[in-house]
């Protein structure tokens, strides 16, 4: 990943003496699970071998300078006086200034250099940034967080500061992932298990097929779907006589009223909540196949996703949509959805190792042809599955 580079403009910034520290966080993949970590639901993830790698040495004073590999200017953060973010990329890293400054005395910032991969194509790399700058930080400053609270610390973050009502999948994933097994998250009580196949499932890589169209999540209709899911919820409840709390989500309704109910709501909110249920059911038989290493099995269910959130959930552009069909229709492809919400950014394939290469050139390959005018931005990256963030001395990562 060109760590070298990183040091070195480091260096050549702050001088040459010192210890450096690097964190490295992995991208993630959601291959069930979709849309529904902010209604309390269940997902799974794995982790990728691309990420967001950050080289920072301490500093004394309550400072952090910022640069990166990819856009301009140094960013510059006083931890006391944070303020507001200000709409340029260094936006992440105020607002998880903001969020830890509230809880602890940040009495230490640091100078840092980092470098993202797959930036923009919906593989999490915002949540992968904000979980290097709070572990970084976190590091400075000696503060012990454990792995649940740093996610749910990001997320607060996030939906405070950055304006995003997303739920804790992205960053669950990115701090508890195994590369040898699917991580099942449940963001109801937030219990975390490995699903381990062992040698029974097959070799298989993960292609993230990028449409060429980044998106910000806060220019989408990200939290709008996430109020259709609850007042979907509060109807449900309200006409089963439930008492809910202000905030209802739908893992509070139980499948049943769903079931007896659901085809008196209004179309739109009777979609999402078809969505959220028949994933979440879709997450529980992914588990079992995984666990049985049949990725048949498993793929199918990741297309059947993808389906449910072009019909149900209506997230996908036209391009996206393309895309997906061109991936599902690819030989030697397990299964493919969207990666992430959908509204923009990539399809997220698990494909027969050996098929990779050809699929990633035939789905470019057809992709491109059929909408030029993204082929400049569009592309493919075959990934593996990784362990999860970490920090350590910088040369301790090779
Ligand atoms: C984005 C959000 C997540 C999750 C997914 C959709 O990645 O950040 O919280 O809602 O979309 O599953």
């Amino acid at each position: 990943m060109g760590f070298e580079i990183l040091e070195k403009q480091l260096r050549q910034r702050i001088g040459a003496g010192g210890e450096i520290s690097a964190v490295r966080v992995p991208l993630r993949a959601c291959p069930l699970g979709a849309h529904v970590d902010h209604q309390l639901g269940e997902v799974t993830g794995l982790a990728l071998n691309h990420g967001v790698d950050l080289r920072f040495k301490p500093r004394d004073t309550p400072t952090v300078t910022l640069e990166s590999v990819g856009f301009s200017g140094v960013i510059e953060v006083d931890l006391r006086r944070v303020g507001e973010p200000h709409g340029d990329w260094g936006d992440y890293l105020w607002a998880v200034a903001a969020e830890m400054g509230e809880i602890f005395d940040l009495h230490r910032g640091f100078d840092g250099v980092m470098k993202g991969d797959l930036a923009g194509m919906g593989v999490s790399s915002s949540a992968a940034i904000m979980v290097a700058y709070c572990l970084a930080l976190a590091e400075v400053n000696q503060i012990e967080l454990n792995r649940s609270k740093i996610a749910r610390l990001v997320q607060r973050a996030e939906n405070r500061h950055i304006g995003v009502a997303s739920g804790l999948l992205d960053q669950s994933v990115i701090l508890f992932a195994e590369a040898g097994s699917l991580t099942h998250i449940d963001c109801r009580d937030f219990s975390v298990s490995q699903i381990v196949a062992g040698e029974a499932l097959p070799d298989f890589r993960i292609v993230v097929a990028f449409s060429g169209m980044a998106r910000q999540l806060s220019n989408t209709d990200y939290n709008h779907r996430v109020g259709e899911c609850r007042e979907a919820a509060a109807t449900l409840l309200r006409r089963a006589g439930v008492e809910s709390g202000p905030k209802p989500v739908l893992s509070d309704v139980a499948p049943e009223l769903f079931e007896q109910e659901g085809r008196r709501l209004p179309e739109n909110l009777r979609r999402r909540a078809a969505h959220y249920f028949g994933e979440i059911a879709r997450v529980h038989d992914g588990v079992e196949a995984w666990r049985r290493g049949d990725l048949g099995a498993f793929g199918a269910l990741m297309t059947a996703s993808g389906e449910s959130s072009i019909i149900n959930y209506q997230c996908g552009t036209p391009p996206l949509v393309a895309l997906f069909e061109t991936v599902r229709d690819a030989p030697g492809v397990f299964g493919t959805r969207f990666s992430g919400a959908g509204f923009g950014g990539s399809c997220l394939a698990l494909v027969e190792a050996e098929a990779a290469d050809d699929v990633a050139e035939k789905i470019f390959r057809d992709y491109t042809a059929a909408f030029p005018d993204l082929a400049a931005h569009a592309r493919s990256a075959i990934c593996r599955p990784a362990g999860p963030a970490a920090v350590k001395n910088a040369g301790e990562f090779s």
